[in-house]
């Protein structure tokens, strides 16, 4: 009965989604059945891209808010829907564009680059900004003797300091599902299966970025797993990415790094808020709508499309 209900509801969301020539975008985080439906699943700088490029009328974006934001500013003609208005990001709620801008006021002669993971409005702030996935080409695409402030994330920021030896002025922000990741449950994986490669995302602290044998976006992490000749992998991160590298290599094992007995810490709350009833509920509604002022989207675009053109 449970698989019925469920086939009527992918066999309903793929009829909408025809008849309103909609493209459904998923991030790695969302939960294996959206992953399934979805038309590309990917990490940041490989949504926005497809985002940008899409020639579907409508964007059904399952992920966080900030993502849908993005492919809103980047492809403004199109209606970009997403199933649960709330489904928001730590890293984003830690920068509030009032703070920055009084934060901004002490570094006139810094160049801004701002992680994807905050607020449009950030983003109007910033002068470029980038994806865990392309940081260091940013960063490292600046002369040397710029002087940098790097938001929001103070711990991808400090990996970005540590392996382009540059002091970028760090905004306090931290993604409340990596930042929880502890290295003495790492260091316990590790000890009991020595041979596991240790693999991480650089959201997570610096003291598990430099334990790790490879430090990547979820893209990354994915493709390291398929290309590695080890068979076993400690990953640091969300749960959701699992299933990809489960579907791509059956035969290798997968380890998260558990966060306490009491909860599963490290599936994000606001991406799991998404669900196939939500995703049903908004392609038949058209809402929640992402809307943004003409003049924001002018603002946020450019440093995007600065990162864009630096990616390439
Ligand atoms: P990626 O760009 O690596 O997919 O990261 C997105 C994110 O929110 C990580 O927490
Ligand atoms: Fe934001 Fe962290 Fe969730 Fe990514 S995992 S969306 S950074 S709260």
């Amino acid at each position: 009965m449970k698989r019925k209900l469920t086939g009527n509801l992918v066999d309903s969301i793929l009829k909408l989604k025809r008849e309103k020539k909609a493209v459904i975008l998923a991030h790695y985080y969302q939960i294996p059945e959206i992953q399934e439906i979805a038309d590309f699943v990917g990490d940041s700088l490989g949504l926005s891209q497809n985002a940008r490029t899409t020639n579907a009328d409508m964007i059904v974006f399952c992920g966080v808010h900030f993502m849908a934001e993005t492919a809103k500013i980047l492809n403004p003609t199109k209606k970009v829907i997403l199933p649960d208005l709330y489904a928001g990001c730590s890293l984003a709620d830690s920068c509030p564009p009032d703070l920055f801008r009084e934060f901004l006021r002490k570094y006139p002669e810094h160049v801004i680059i701002s992680y994807i993971n905050c607020s449009a409005q950030i983003k109007a702030m910033s002068d470029i900004i980038c994806t865990s996935s392309n940081a260091v080409k940013i960063v490292e695409s600046l002369p040397r003797e710029q002087k940098i402030v790097f938001a929001p994330d103070k711990n991808l920021g400090g990996y970005i300091n540590s392996i382009t030896d540059r002091n970028m002025v760090l905004w306090n922000g931290t993604c409340e599902v990596h930042d929880i990741i502890k290295i003495e449950q790492v260091i316990k994986l590790k000890e009991m299966n020595p041979d596991a490669q240790l693999i991480a995302h650089p959201e997570c602290q610096a003291v598990i970025l430099e334990l790790a044998d490879y430090v990547g976006s979820t893209t990354g992490l994915l493709q390291y797993t398929i290309k590695s000749n080890f068979k076993k992998f400690i990953v640091a991160t969300e749960t959701g990415i699992l299933y990809q590298m489960k579907k791509a290599s059956p035969e290798k094992e997968f380890l998260i790094v558990p966060t306490d007995q009491t909860c599963s810490c490290n599936d994000c709350p606001y991406m799991k808020l998404n669900t196939m009833e939500k995703l049903f509920l908004c392609l038949k509604n058209e809402s929640p709508e992402i809307k943004l002022s003409t003049n924001l989207i002018e603002r946020a675009k450019k440093p995007i499309l600065r990162m864009l053109e630096l990616s390439k």
